[in-house]
């Protein structure tokens, strides 16, 4: 990996044995609510089995989680951008889709912008999904925990690349992955802070996000998440109906 970064994040490396390692990047400062975005530039070339994730989560057994995981692929095959939700400790909420650009070539910029409303996925602030809030029939929605903010590189060659039939080439090593010009509003907590973010975070009115007139989703987002699903979606855990037996409840309109 090659960084930019300062203050605000650590680094956990590991190149002691090349065919375990990975890396990655946490911050200091937790968030809860907002818009965190970061600029990155995939593995070029070959970068088959490889996983670049950025992603945030809190701590614990519970923990909630977005995560962007890019699945890396043979030279001129397309990456995959998976994406995921975890709350309360439970994921299984994939969608997976193609870009509309070759994300080696250029940084772009990945989003997360979440509120009390909704969380939204984007990429050059296209909207690619959306995960609404269904409290009110039933289901969890993730705001409560803060989430750090992550990026990490690793080998996941049993899986990420063409189902996993497509393996690392560690002669095409080592892989590279860039990030740069985060950028993050959101209600944040610093390490030591002894707040309760819910408070903090929650006094209504406050934050940009929070206000009414803030619609995650316009009519303008709302044309782009249909382009994105009609041309681009390779995968939606909510029509898997092989994997759940039944349609997980928040996929029901
Ligand atoms: C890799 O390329 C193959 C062939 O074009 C494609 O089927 C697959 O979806 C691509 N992405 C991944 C991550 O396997």
């Amino acid at each position: 990996m090659h960084f930019t970064l300062k203050g605000n994040f650590i680094f956990l490396c590991n190149f002691f044995n090349v065919r375990i390692s990975g890396c990655g990047f946490e911050s200091r400062k937790k968030y809860l609510f907002g818009k965190a975005s970061a600029q990155i530039k995939l593995v070029q070339g070959d970068s088959a089995g490889t996983v670049t994730a950025y992603y945030m989560s809190s701590e614990g057994s519970n923990h909630d989680e977005l995560d962007f995981e890019f699945l890396g692929n043979a030279s001129g095959e397309p990456y995959i951008v998976q994406t995921n939700l975890y709350i309360n400790g439970t994921g299984n909420r994939e969608q997976r889709h193609y870009l509309w650009f070759d994300p080696t070539l250029d940084f772009h910029t990945y989003s997360f912008f979440w509120n009390r409303r909704s969380i939204l996925f984007l990429v050059d602030d296209i909207p690619i999904r959306e995960f609404e809030n269904k409290e009110k029939k039933g289901i969890p929605y993730p705001k409560t925990q803060v989430m750090g903010i992550h990026g990490s590189l690793w080998n996941a060659d049993d899986w990420a690349t063409q189902g996993g039939r497509v393996k690392t080439n560690w002669s095409n090593a080592p892989f590279v992955v860039k990030f740069q010009s985060f950028e993050i509003d959101a209600c944040e907590l610093l390490p030591d802070e002894k707040d309760d973010p819910v408070v903090k975070c929650g006094k209504s009115g406050q934050f940009w996000w929070d206000k009414p007139v803030v619609k995650q989703v316009n009519k303008q987002r709302r044309t782009q998440l249909k382009w994105v699903r009609d041309n681009f979606l390779v995968y939606d855990y909510c029509q898997d109906i092989e994997r759940f037996s039944e349609v997980p409840k928040e996929c029901k309109k």
